[in-house]
């Protein structure tokens, strides 16, 4: 099912997702979910809009209930007192700010130590925690700016460095590429990257850019409703691959996804299956 590398065999998973089913209004949203991830990965989870990709992460962070299965961080059920805090939550939402919210880039940052159970006022400590998260998300220099007079991704890197000063080990994170610009992702992405290789940081990366996933993480998931590939980058379908189905979508008339279903409906998710509206997951 996972191509996870061997070397993660022996491993005690960080996540551990099985048959879970997900429903909203009635309906099943996400299927039979079935994941592992292990300390250090870099997982990227790709697919269109309303595949459920946001519903598998509030599920895993313990922020919706799920109908069957079951999920544990860290060996414990999500959002139990030994797994909160320990996840740093960069949500689809993060950097839409209210406009009347006046919030300057440190104070916003700070924010995150409320999720630390040690939190008693902004000790030296974490004053230095608040600078060095900073530091490492390269903004620094704008630590007295008003988050609304941030960029995007500016702003973006703001969220990211108050889930950092949490001392979060896990990073879950929905769409931070949005609205930034080629460069921004470029070093966001190789921050996250060296999260993982310099500190054993854990990413779980939500991202509708595949160019940028099959680049930059370990290990991808594609998902609609349920898991449909998960591997390494280089066995992701090609962009080639994915304007071919595009093409075949239009003869099938947006009824591809059915055809997908039937045809790799079985557990064998080292084969690629991508359903319609992929021109929103590219
Ligand atoms: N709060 C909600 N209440 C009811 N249904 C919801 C809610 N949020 C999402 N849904 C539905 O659940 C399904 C999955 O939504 P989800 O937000 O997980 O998709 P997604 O893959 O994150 O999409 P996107 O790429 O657009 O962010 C969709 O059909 C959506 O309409
Ligand atoms: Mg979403």
């Amino acid at each position: 099912m996972s191509d996870a590398p061997a070397t993660h065999q022996m491993d005690v998973p960080l996540v551990q997702v099985e048959n879970v089913t997900v429903r909203r209004n009635r309906q099943d949203v996400i299927k039979d979910i079935n994941l592992k991830i292990y300390p250090g990965e870099f997982v990227g989870v790709v697919g269109p809009n309303g595949a459920g990709k946001s519903t598998l992460v509030q599920a895993i962070l313990g922020l919706l209930k799920y109908q069957s299965g079951n999920i544990l961080v860290a060996g414990k059920p999500p959002m139990s007192k030994e797994v909160f805090g320990k996840i740093g939550w960069v949500s689809q939402a993060a950097s839409h700010l209210p406009k009347n919210v006046r919030l300057t880039v440190r104070e916003m940052v700070s924010l995150g130590l409320f999720n630390n159970t040690n939190w008693f006022g902004l000790g030296r400590s974490n004053t230095a925690r608040i600078g060095e998260a900073l530091r490492m998300v390269g903004i620094e220099h704008l630590e007295s700016r008003d988050v609304n007079q941030l960029s995007g991704g500016e702003r973006q890197r703001a969220v990211i460095a108050r889930a950092l000063v949490s001392g979060a080990d896990f990073l879950v994170l929905d769409e931070p590429l949005v609205g930034m610009d080629r460069a921004s992702r470029t070093s966001l992405l190789k921050l996250l990257d060296d999260f993982c290789h310099d500190q054993n940081k854990t990413i779980f990366m939500i991202s509708h850019d595949i160019a940028a996933m099959r680049q930059t993480a370990h290990r991808m998931i594609y998902l609609e409703e349920t898991i449909r590939f998960d591997g390494p980058p280089p066995n992701f379908p090609s962009l080639e691959e994915l304007a071919l189905l595009r093409g075949i979508e239009d003869v099938h008339g947006g009824h591809h996804y059915d055809h997908a279903a039937e045809h790799c409906g079985g557990g064998d998710h080292s084969k690629p299956v991508i359903g319609d509206s992929l021109k929103e997951a590219e």
